[in-house]
């Protein structure tokens, strides 16, 4: 299981309670890692928009929160159809991890999480896409032994997730308990935080 605290945050999935923080992580990266994210230059609307989109049926998020403020996320959602990506189909992800917490292992905790939920869902492949230029995303990707084809402009990396076993589900389940609790208590904090005195 992987939800141990870790430089004092815990990876845990994100819920549509989580939607407002998970806004605030995107809006915090600064211009270059918004570029490097989204493969282009975004607005502070852009990511607002695209934060109230994101908590769809098919969506699956993780978040490196410390203290209740999400400090990195990684995204997995199918491609294609609009159906749920399970069954063989195809899946991508991406990951953003805020400035002051990367080098440290985040954004391989959260690529872990990301490929155990691609194969519990029995995803055929997983697609990852960044600039040609992004050497961290391509070293994150070789990490798990993705393949990374190269283009001018923009590098694809793929891994073709194994099946689930009884132990992955069983994982990715209490992982899943556990998180949802931690969340419940961050929305609790949040409320209290608003509250008058
Ligand atoms: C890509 C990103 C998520 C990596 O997050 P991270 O938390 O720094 O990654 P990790 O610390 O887990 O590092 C994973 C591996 O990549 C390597 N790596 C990380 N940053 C690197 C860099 N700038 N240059 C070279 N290698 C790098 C690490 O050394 C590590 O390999 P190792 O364990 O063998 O040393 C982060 O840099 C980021 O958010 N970038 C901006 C957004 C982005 O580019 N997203 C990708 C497109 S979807």
């Amino acid at each position: 299981m992987d939800s141990k605290p870790e430089h004092g945050g815990q990876v845990r999935r994100l819920w549509s309670s989580d939607k407002t923080e998970f806004r605030n992580h995107l809006l915090r990266l600064d211009e270059e890692s918004r570029h490097s994210r989204f493969g282009g230059a975004v607005s502070p609307e852009f990511l607002t928009s695209y934060a109230e989109r994101c908590f769809g049926f098919d969506d699956v998020i993780y978040g490196f929160v410390v203290d209740g403020v999400i400090r990195g996320a990684g995204e997995l959602r199918g491609i294609g159809h609009g159906l749920p990506f399970g069954f063989g189909g195809s899946a991508e992800a991406a990951f953003s991890v805020e400035e002051g917490w990367r080098r440290q292992g985040v954004g391989a905790r959260l690529m872990a999480r990301i490929v155990r939920a691609a194969r519990n869902r029995r995803a055929g492949s997983l697609y990852m896409s960044c600039l040609t230029s992004n050497g961290a995303m391509l070293a994150l990707a070789r990490k798990f032994s993705a393949q990374v084809r190269r283009e001018p402009d923009e590098a694809y990396a793929a891994l073709s997730p194994r099946g689930p076993t009884a132990q992955t589900l069983f994982d990715e389940f209490s992982d899943e308990m556990s998180g949802f609790a931690t969340a419940m208590v961050d929305l609790q904090r949040r409320a209290f935080s608003v509250r008058p005195d």
